[in-house]
């Protein structure tokens, strides 16, 4: 069937496709990683259809209805998954990063009654139809920055009717553009204001009155916060059992402050990825490897210790040596990362987690799509997948995190579509 979409010439086509893709990557040398000079990949509507050399384009199919992109001095990579977002919330926190930049904490202004809980009032007091301009907004820019999915959270509601508000809004916002947004359900955020001090009462809540009120089918995900000031590894444990009865995938916010043992537990559980990980140990993650057996991703968000002012960065390096998969988040919200740059994110992984060019580009493509069960969809190029790609400025792989900063994207492709700058 003739082409719809060709980009040809590629200096640099980064499929991350090759051998069966049974588990995400964990290093380097496991198969998937491939790097085609010189390469076409061609797509049919919104689905890839053929990749390889340029000498093995079939020219016969390339037709005067085929858009054709010249990739000559350009690289080519599959679209980027954003699997960690707290996309839908109201307000900002500009005022506590001045807080923050006097010497107050995280939890310090958490504890104050500030942090989350401030956002939960302004979200509160928005009316749908401002958080999801806001949303709009914001999937505009991750869009120019080249992310093509994206996970998206609830959990500035922390009560039951704007906890469903929120990811209605997400799911909106998701049917009102082309980025794909899949959604979790993060109302185990931290206990909700009229529940403080009450964490078992509040998960109760949760389980009661919005649990049985979504469907995995639409919201797939249940996410936790394990953390001092938000749940403990027992309520954590709890919950999630109740959370994975009703059919939902897990997911937690753990060892992001303190070593409490979050991650290993959800590991245990079968979660789909552990998020944050800054405290947890190479000898935690090795265990964390062997429970799951390879299925887990570790999630790791290195713009946050860099927003809250912290030296310690979970040492992704240790983590893949340990055979534990790492993908790279934003992890986009008020608080702790206002920032839409997945590709900061990836150069800070590889200056601060020691992270090689190559699995920060597998961390935020195949291993992303893998922690947010997208696998099938996107994450590589291959044929049959959606036709999510990315032409670059940059001639090759290792100038992607060298341009520190900078958003290397020229053109975004989304299921076979151009999207305009
Ligand atoms: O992933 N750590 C918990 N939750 C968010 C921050 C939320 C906020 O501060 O508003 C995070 O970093
Ligand atoms: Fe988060």
């Amino acid at each position: 069937m003739a082409y719809t979409l060709l980009l040809r010439n590629c200096a640099q086509l980064l499929t991350l496709a090759g051998a069966p893709a049974h588990r995400p990557l964990a290093g380097e040398n496991q198969g998937n990683w491939r790097l085609l000079p010189d390469a076409y990949v061609a797509c049919v509507e919104d689905r890839i259809v053929a990749l390889g050399p340029m000498s093995e384009l079939d020219e016969t199919l390339v037709t005067p209805a085929t858009t054709v992109l010249d990739a000559a001095g350009r690289v080519v990579m599959p679209g980027l998954v954003e699997c960690h977002t707290h996309l839908v919330f109201g307000g900002n926190r500009a005022q506590e990063f001045q807080r923050k930049l006097q010497g107050e904490t995280y939890l310090d202004i958490l504890a104050s009654g500030g942090g989350i809980l401030s956002t939960v009032r302004a979200t509160r007091a928005a009316s749908s139809e401002q958080l999801l301009d806001q949303a709009l907004h914001h999937l505009l820019g991750f869009r120019q920055y080249g992310v093509t999915t994206l996970e998206a959270k609830s959990g500035y509601g922390l009560d039951a009717e704007t906890e469903l508000r929120l990811l209605e809004v997400a799911q909106e916002a998701g049917r009102r553009q082309p980025v794909r947004v899949v959604p979790t359900f993060l109302g185990a955020h931290v206990p909700g204001p009229e529940y403080r001090g009450r964490p078992t009462e509040y998960l109760q809540m949760l389980v009661q009155e919005v649990l049985p009120n979504l469907h995995p089918q639409d919201v797939p995900f249940v996410d936790i916060f394990c953390e001092e000031g938000a749940f403990s590894v027992s309520e954590t444990r709890r919950y999630l059992e109740q959370a994975q009865a009703l059919g939902f995938r897990l997911k937690i916010h753990a060892e992001q402050l303190h070593d409490l043992g979050g991650c290993e537990m959800a590991a245990e559980l079968g979660a789909v990825s552990i998020d944050h990980a800054d405290y947890l140990t190479p000898a935690g993650a090795a265990r964390v490897a062997r429970v799951s057996g390879g299925n887990t991703v570790a999630v790791l968000l290195p713009l946050v210790p860099l927003f809250l002012r912290q030296e310690r960065y979970a040492p992704g390096r240790a983590f893949i040596d340990a055979g534990l998969p790492v993908a790279l988040s934003t992890d986009f919200n008020p608080g702790s990362c206002p920032s839409k740059n997945l590709w900061l994110a990836l150069s800070v992984a590889c200056l601060k987690m020691g992270l090689t060019p190559a699995e920060a580009v597998a961390a935020v493509t195949l291993n992303a799509a893998w922690a947010i069960g997208q696998q099938q969809q996107c994450g590589s190029l291959e044929p049959g997948k959606r036709a999510d790609i990315l032409l670059l400025h940059v001639p090759s792989l290792e100038e992607i995190p060298y341009w520190l900063g900078e958003n290397p994207v020229q053109q975004v492709i989304i299921g076979g579509q151009l999207q305009p700058a």
